[in-house]
């Protein structure tokens, strides 16, 4: 990170609630921060949130990633208003109905482009903005859901590997630049996204993974799994043998 005192910090899905409290960590080392999401009415409640808890210049634009969207004049405007990005951070994105993207090629590529084309438009004018400036930090969340498809969720995780593996390739195009690039992947978060699920012992909160990701930028890591258990639980989900892993109802 260039500044590490009081990063600028641009952000796509501010409102998530795992990127609030990321955000929230970020503001108390009093980061600028240029935040965008849907809802223009949660981008007010949460800039005067984040400014009353250190965040300094908190500027806020409404995005929407499922409308044709101008990349460039975003990350201008991020710019310009920062005075330069040395962190970008994208965290929204949507839990797909797996059996309606089953019966609609329609709804499958709705939440396709959502979930994988969107960021990757973003990240494309990203990477030559932090190629240029040979600066900085660019974060995504993803999922542990990207490292296996499973029947139950098979879009998402496409979506999410698929950013995954755009990540890595990023990563190593940027790294001789000097900028890093963190694929965040948290397992099962208590969060608005998964309101409907039942919780068990394996679930966190947005607190603890926010947190996992305000380290995981200042550290300027690779591939984080938040909570760090997860990359032993992956290490076994990957290992299951397909001819086993196809039979099992997951
Ligand atoms: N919760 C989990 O278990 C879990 C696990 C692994 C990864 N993740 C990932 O973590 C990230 C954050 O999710 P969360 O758990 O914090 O859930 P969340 O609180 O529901 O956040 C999702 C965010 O995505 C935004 N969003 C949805 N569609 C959008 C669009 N078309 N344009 C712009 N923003 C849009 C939502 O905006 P609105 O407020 O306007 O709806 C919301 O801010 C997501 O990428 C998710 O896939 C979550």
């Amino acid at each position: 990170m260039n500044n590490t005192s009081s990063p600028r910090i641009l952000v796509f899905g501010a409102t998530s609630a795992i990127a609030e409290q990321a955000l929230r960590c970020f503001a108390a080392d009093g980061a600028h921060m240029y935040l965008l999401a849907r809802s223009e009415e949660k981008l007010r409640a949460l800039a005067a949130d984040l400014r009353i808890r250190g965040g300094q210049e908190v500027h806020t634009e409404a995005f929407d990633a499922a409308a044709p969207m101008q990349p460039e004049s975003i990350f201008e405007h991020a710019v310009s208003a920062m005075g330069g990005v040395d962190v970008l951070f994208v965290a929204y994105g949507s839990l797909p109905d797996q059996p309606a993207c089953q019966a609609s090629p329609i709804a499958f590529r709705r939440e396709f482009d959502l979930n994988a084309l969107s960021i990757m438009e973003l990240l494309t004018v990203a990477a030559n903005l932090f190629e240029k400036q040979a600066a900085g930090v660019i974060a995504v969340i993803t999922s542990v859901a990207g490292e296996r498809g499973r029947q139950s969720n098979y879009v998402y995780g496409a979506a999410k590997g698929a950013v995954s593996l755009f990540l890595q390739g990023l990563r190593n195009r940027l790294f001789p630049a000097g900028v890093a690039v963190v694929d965040i992947r948290p397992g099962f978060v208590d969060t608005p996204m998964t309101r409907e699920f039942s919780k068990g012992l394996l679930w966190a909160s947005p607190e603890t993974v926010g947190h996992g990701i305000y380290k995981a930028i200042k550290r300027r890591k690779q591939v984080v799994y938040l909570p760090w258990f997860w990359r032993w639980i992956m290490v076994i989900i990957r290992s299951i043998p397909e001819t086993l892993f196809k039979r099992l109802k997951l």
